[in-house]
């Protein structure tokens, strides 16, 4: 049994659906080289780093290309990417989240944001939520995206909390592994069919209370 002292959210598809715009731009980039990804291919391309979505979605169109055309590529999906992102605020923010973060303040949780995202800073400020979080670290700071723990391992240690500490809140399949492999417990937000290695899953952050986390997880 252990005391949780820290809840450490993703954010692409648990604070905001930038999932859509990710998914909407990489499938932009697919149709220029002739090819389409499904939503359902989708879900592999969720939590994973540029370079690694890009890698899974050139394989899945039997594309090879040269390191440099590659660079090339995931530089204009995240232009396309930035310019759907560009007209963002706080109305963006997905229900529930709010009400979450009011919870997780008054039970004296500390808060970390994970996400391999190098573009999260941006988001953050973009929806007002950069001071919700007591530590940030998004793609920049990482050398392995998920389901590498690294995103997670490295938000405890700046708060100072265990590993075993920590609850995870993840959309992704990747993300819910790397949480998993972190030692933490996870929420997965989503289906459960998708989310099979969760601790518990919710649909939203809507659907839940931080007592109910609390509860399950200690
Ligand atoms: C994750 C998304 O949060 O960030 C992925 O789930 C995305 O879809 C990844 O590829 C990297 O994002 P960015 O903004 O650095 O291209
Ligand atoms: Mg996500």
């Amino acid at each position: 049994m252990s005391q949780i002292k820290a809840f450490l959210f993703d954010l692409d598809g648990v604070i905001v659906d930038t999932a859509i715009y990710h998914y909407q731009a990489w499938k932009r980039l697919a149709n220029e080289l002739g090819f389409d990804i499904s939503e359902e291919f989708n879900e592999r391309l969720k939590g994973v780093s540029r370079t690694e979505s890009l890698d899974l979605i050139l394989a899945h169109g039997g594309l090879t290309l040269p390191d440099e055309k590659k660079a090339e590529l995931a530089a204009q999906k995240n232009e396309w990417y930035l310019e759907l992102v560009s007209r963002m605020n706080s109305d963006d923010i997905l229900p529930g989240v709010a009400t979450f973060f009011s919870q997780v303040r008054k039970a004296g949780l500390q808060t970390a944001l994970g996400s391999v995202s190098k573009n999260a800073p941006l988001i953050l400020e973009r929806i007002g939520m950069t001071q919700a979080f007591d530590a940030i670290i998004d793609g920049t700071k990482i050398s392995k995206g998920k389901p590498d723990p690294e995103v997670f391992t490295k938000g405890a240690d700046e708060l100072e909390v265990n590993y075993n500490e920590c609850v995870v809140f993840e959309d992704a399949v990747a993300g819910v592994e790397a949480g998993k492999q972190a030692g933490m417990f996870v929420v997965g937000l989503g289906s459960a069919d998708v989310l099979t290695q969760a601790d518990l899953v919710a649909s939203s952050l809507e659907n839940l209370t931080v007592a109910e986390v609390l509860a399950r997880a200690e």
